[in-house]
């Protein structure tokens, strides 16, 4: 069996913590002690503060973080900051940005910014009475939170609504108290937790102390106080939009071009193994600016999926329309983001991928966020239904490989300008680069 059983590990120091792995899990430990060492900042404030980050931290873990210029978005210009691995993201966000920079660029309208929390429990007596008696108590819990809501509240946000909700359909005598909230500029994260939690010794000691409830009735039962990742109300829409014949590529006519991008659309709305790959593109571009941000990406992927899904089939995000001689391509999306809080005061490069936003509220920060996805997807689709995807993909990945060989700089420019016109698949790579080497 490999590995071993370890007691208050968070406990070492960091340096023993590297010895204890590197001892017990590298080939050779010195290597990756030194590894590990190595991708520490230069600036041991700098690597404290990422250390304070996470528990248990060793080292860092670096992404690319690169930029794509020329997005108008809403009659402003932007270069997004994006963060990302994958070769062809940044690519070809930036080739649709210039493409749609002349053709009157990306539109976005918040459409909602509202977020939700729940407060599970199982309550055994009679709903109406519930219902009767929580939307009486309903002050108290404003009240209960008003010390906590204080700073929101002076900032346009804090708690919207307060509702019961009646499961019991569903799951024996499980009821939820949903509450709603504006968070306006930040993600909002804990202050719904904090507040959800207040809620739930409020209902618990309000239903105790009443006279209305039976013993039975009283022993209400907390399963969990938690935000929803799903927000179909903390949504953002953004279009693009041109004359048909602005559509016209080397390699197609405009019509065609059209004809085949809104069957290629379809296609992902309804097959839903088509759609799964389709939103995975728009991922690539809305995760890429989310991580560059500082915001939590696995929320919104989670988000976004649920609500692919909310017809009860997963389908596209996107959607396009062809009418009176105009092509018509748009994202909706729940994206629940912030500009303040979290990590966007805190971690250095985050900071400056705000101040190359010019600082911009969550509501502007998704829109952005919605053109990049849709950037993405358009690329992809264009790429798709003319060249097919491998050209401008292996063209961007030749690095990868070339870099795996261990190629020099100059290899890597002979090479590069070698398969200029060519679309070089993996075997290709490596055969052009051992003939390079005996040559
Ligand atoms: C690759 O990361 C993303 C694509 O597969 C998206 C798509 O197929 O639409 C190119």
């Amino acid at each position: 069996m490999l590995g071993t059983y370890i007691k208050g590990f968070s406990k070492l120091t960091k340096a023993e913590k590297i010895d204890w792995l590197a001892n017990n899990y590298f080939e050779n430990p010195e290597e990756g002690k030194a590894l590990l060492q190595n991708y520490w900042h230069a600036d041991a404030k700098t690597q404290k503060l990422h250390d304070e980050f996470i528990e248990n931290t060793l080292t860092n873990y670096y992404l690319p973080f690169g930029v794509a210029p020329n997005f108008k978005i809403d009659d402003e210009i932007f270069t997004l900051p994006m963060a990302i691995e994958e070769s062809s993201v940044v690519a070809a966000a930036a080739k649709s940005a210039s493409f749609w920079f002349n053709r009157g660029g990306f539109k976005t309208e918040i459409i909602g910014t509202k977020k939700v929390g729940h407060v599970h429990f199982v309550y055994y007596g009679d709903s109406n009475k519930l219902w009767e008696f929580i939307n009486e108590i309903k002050n108290k819990f404003y009240e209960d939170t008003a010390d906590i809501t204080e700073n929101m509240r002076k900032r346009g946000g804090g708690i919207q609504d307060i509702m019961l909700i009646d499961k019991t359909f569903e799951e024996p005598n499980y009821y939820q108290l949903k509450a709603t909230f504006e968070t306006v500029d930040s993600m909002g994260a804990n202050f719904i937790n904090t507040c959800l939690e207040q809620f739930s010794q409020t209902l618990q000691r309000e239903i105790q102390t009443s006279d209305r409830f039976t013993e039975e009735e009283k022993q209400i039962q907390i399963i969990m106080c938690i935000l929803s990742n799903y927000t179909p109300e903390c949504l953002v829409r953004a279009e693009v939009s041109c004359p048909i014949e602005e559509l016209a590529t080397d390699d197609v006519s405009a019509e065609e071009f059209v004809q085949k991008f809104e069957r290629a659309v379809h296609v992902a709305r309804i097959e839903p193994y088509r759609a799964t790959t389709h939103n995975k593109g728009i991922m690539n571009g809305i995760d890429a600016v989310v991580i560059a941000t500082g915001n939590d990406f696995r929320a919104i992927e989670a988000a976004c999926h649920t609500y692919a899904a909310r017809s009860g089939q997963y389908r596209s995000l996107t959607d396009c329309e062809v009418k009176d001689g105009v092509f018509r391509f748009w994202i909706e999306v729940p994206l629940a983001l912030g500009t303040v809080g979290g990590l966007t005061k805190l971690h250095p490069v985050v900071k400056l991928a705000h101040e190359m936003l010019g600082r911009p509220s969550a509501k502007k920060l998704m829109g952005m966020v919605a053109a990049s996805g849709l950037a993405q997807n358009f690329g992809a689709l264009r790429a798709l239904v003319t060249t097919g995807i491998q050209k401008g993909h292996m063209k961007m990945h030749l690095l990868n490989v070339l870099n795996q060989l261990g190629a020099t700089e100059e290899e890597k420019q002979q090479m590069v300008a070698y398969f200029k016109d060519k679309v070089p698949h993996y075997n290709e790579i490596v055969k052009g680069y051992n003939d390079l080497k005996n040559a």
